[in-house]
Parts: structure tokens; C-alpha cells; sequence
């Protein structure tokens, strides 16, 4: 049977861009059979965050939003990573057989780094405790976006480093492709937390109509033609409409003349995608955060089983290297 993982980090409010790109795949993949390893990736959280009660409020909403759209809890597990602290272990065991070498060739490190996050050493190893993440449930897939591939690509280094110095311990691990879907910001690059052009999926009412008013647009009239490819407003609704709507939409915004729509007919209809397909997840998410019960019960589940699992596998990686 097939094991799949992955991890989401608590970095905000869920967006679009983590819903398409992350969150709606998560939720989808458990029907398909195997098993299913998804957590909140806290221990990472503190390579960037300083604020303990903000980061406890993102840790619940990522958990609020998984449970909220549907995913499977019976089939898959949701937890906390910090409630298995044996990926803790696990990351000291392979940084004893990883060359520095390897780390510093993350590309991610030093990206971080011109961004202006602090250069911890935790930073620093952030890959190592990701490889831990994913050996410790003997993962065979690992679906994360393409930014992720590199530290799968290390997780998978780590593990055959240590299979060939202590013999085999670890599974193997394959990264994913994540669905890839194209998600621009208000602005039209990447939505993106870090960038603050983000869409929170949750939003509803006046404060929705107020972020969709921001989305880039120009001075073009209505009546222009205009070449689609450059109205964001259509990547945007792309992601929501089906295929024929779409390509109505597009075919008078390239039209233009009497009766084309404006920014203002996009930016509606936009909304109105928005309030639908989340109008379901969104009353779950109400009552999931009237009734923290329920939450705490599924990750405490999920954390119980999650860490039976690696526990096991700390025991192997131990005994492997002499210390049991
Ligand atoms: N680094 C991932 C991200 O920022 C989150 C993550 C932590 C993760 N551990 C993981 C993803 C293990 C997949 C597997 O998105």
C-alpha cells in the first residue's frame, strides 16, 4: 500500500494560492486508496515566526480549513508535527550522515535568507528536519509544489546516506507534482503571503468585494478589444469556472464593441465563484470553530497514530546505529 505526505505550513490565513496549489489536492487524494500522512508543519513555522499566540491561531485555521473542506479524517490522518517530537530525533541521526555540502546547495536557504528571514542554524537545517518529516512514515509519495522538489530530492539523499552507512532504514521517498494551476496575487505575480496579495478562500460579503477590487486591472474601456492572456481578472476566475463559461467570458473580453464586459462585470462574477465554492467549507469552518472539541479529537487521533508510526521507525533508525 502506497504511503503519501505531506506538510503545510502555517504561514496565514489559507489562500487561494494554497488551496489550488497545496490543500484541494491533500483533500482529494485520500479516496484514491493508500495512506495518507498530512500535518501542520509547526516545528518549520519557527524558522520565521516570533508571535506564540499568532502562530497558535494559524496552527488551528490550517486545521479548521483541512477538516472544513472535506478532508477524509478517517482516511487519512491530520496532526501537528510537533505532537511527533521523534522527527526531533530523527533529524539529529541524519545530520550525522549528511555532508554540509548537501544543505548548502538548498536553494531555498539562501532564497529565504535575501528575503531577509534570520539566518538560524535552524533555518540552516531545515531540510533535514523536512527529510525527518518524511522518513519517519516510510513515505513513498510526496505531493508539494515544485519549490518542494529539491528538499524531497535531500530527503532522499539523507535516507540513502544512512542506508549505506548503517544498512537499510529508510524507505525511499518520490516527490509529486503538485496540481499546478497558475495562481496570481492581486497583483498578477504568484499569490503569495510574503508578496500581501493574497485572497483569504474564506472571505465573504463587503470584505470580499474589497480584495477583489483590488485586483490589478487598467484604464482599457469595455468596448476595447483586448488580447485575454493580459486581463488577470480571467486567471483568476480560471481556476472557479467551467470550461465553456470560461471561454465565453474570454471570447467577448477579445471581442470587445457594445456589451463587452468591463473589469466590473469580472471582478462580480469573481466574487460570486469565490462565495459559492466556498459557501460549504465555509458554515463547516463556523462550526468547527464553535465546537474546538471536535478539531482538538481529530488531531489528537492523528497525532496518536502518526507517532506509533515514527516511533517505530526512530527505533529502527537507533538500533540501526548502535544506540539500542
Ligand atoms: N517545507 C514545506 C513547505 O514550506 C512544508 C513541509 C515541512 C513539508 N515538512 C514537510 C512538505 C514534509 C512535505 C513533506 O511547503
Amino acid at each position: 500500500m502506497a504511503t503519501y505526505l505531506s506538510g503545510i505550513q502555517p504561514s496565514g490565513l489559507p489562500h487561494l494560492g494554497n488551496y489550488f496549489g497545496a490543500i484541494r489536492q491533500h483533500v482529494e487524494l485520500p479516496a484514491r486508496g493508500g495512506e495518507h500522512f498530512y500535518f501542520i508543519a509547526d516545528y518549520h513555522a519557527l524558522t520565521t515566526s516570533r508571535d506564540p499566540a499568532e502562530l497558535r491561531a494559524r496552527v488551528r485555521e490550517i486545521a479548521v480549513a483541512y477538516i472544513a473542506l472535506g478532508l477524509d479524517t478517517e482516511r487519512a490522518l491530520l496532526f501537528r508535527q510537533s505532537d511527533v517530537p521523534e522527527v526531533c530525533e530523527l533529524t539529529w541521526l541524519l545530520s550525522t550522515v549528511t555532508g554540509m555540502g548537501l544543505l548548502e546547495r538548498a536553494v531555498s536557504y539562501r532564497d529565504k535568507v535575501e528575503k531577509g528571514i534570520a539566518a538560524t542554524v535552524g533555518l540552516f537545517i531545515y531540510p533535514a528536519l523536512m527529510a525527518s518529516d518524511i522518513l519517519a512514515y516510510d513515505s513513498n509519495f510526496v505531493p508539494v509544489g515544485a519549490d518542494q522538489k529539491q528538499h524531497v530530492e535531500i530527503a532522499r539523499d539523507m535516507a540513502a546516506s544512512f542506508n549505506s552507512t548503517y544498512g537499510e532504514t529508510f524507505v525511499l521517498p518520490e516527490f509529486v507534482a503538485s496540481a499546478n494551476p497558475k495562481v496570481p496575487g492581486l497583483d498578477g505575480e504568484k499569490m503569495s503571503k510574503s508578496y500581501g496579495n493574497t485572497i483569504w478562500i474564506f472571505e465573504t460579503g463587503k470584505a470580499l468585494k474589497k480584495v477583489v477590487g483590488r485586483v490589478l486591472t487598467d484604464s482599457r474601456a469595455p468596448e476595447e478589444p483586448k488580447d485575454p492572456a493580459g486581463v488577470l481578472l480571467l486567471d483568476l476566475l480560471r481556476l472557479f469556472l467551467a470550461p465553456g463559461e470560461q471561454a465565453e467570458w474570454e471570447a467577448r473580453v477579445r471581442a470587445g464593441g457594445v456589451g463587452a464586459p468591463g473589469y466590473g462585470h469580472l471582478k462580480q462574477r469573481l466574487i460570486e465563484v469565490i462565495e459559492e465554492h466556498f459557501a460549504p467549507a465555509r458554515k463547516r469552518r463556523e462550526e468547527l470553530l464553535a465546537d474546538p472539541g471536535e478539531v482538538d479529537a481529530i488531531l489528537a487521533r492523528g497525532a496518536e497514530r502518526a507517532r506509533a508510526r515514527a516511533a517505530a521507525t526512530r527505533d529502527r533508525a537507533l538500533a540501526a546505529c548502535g544506540l539500542r
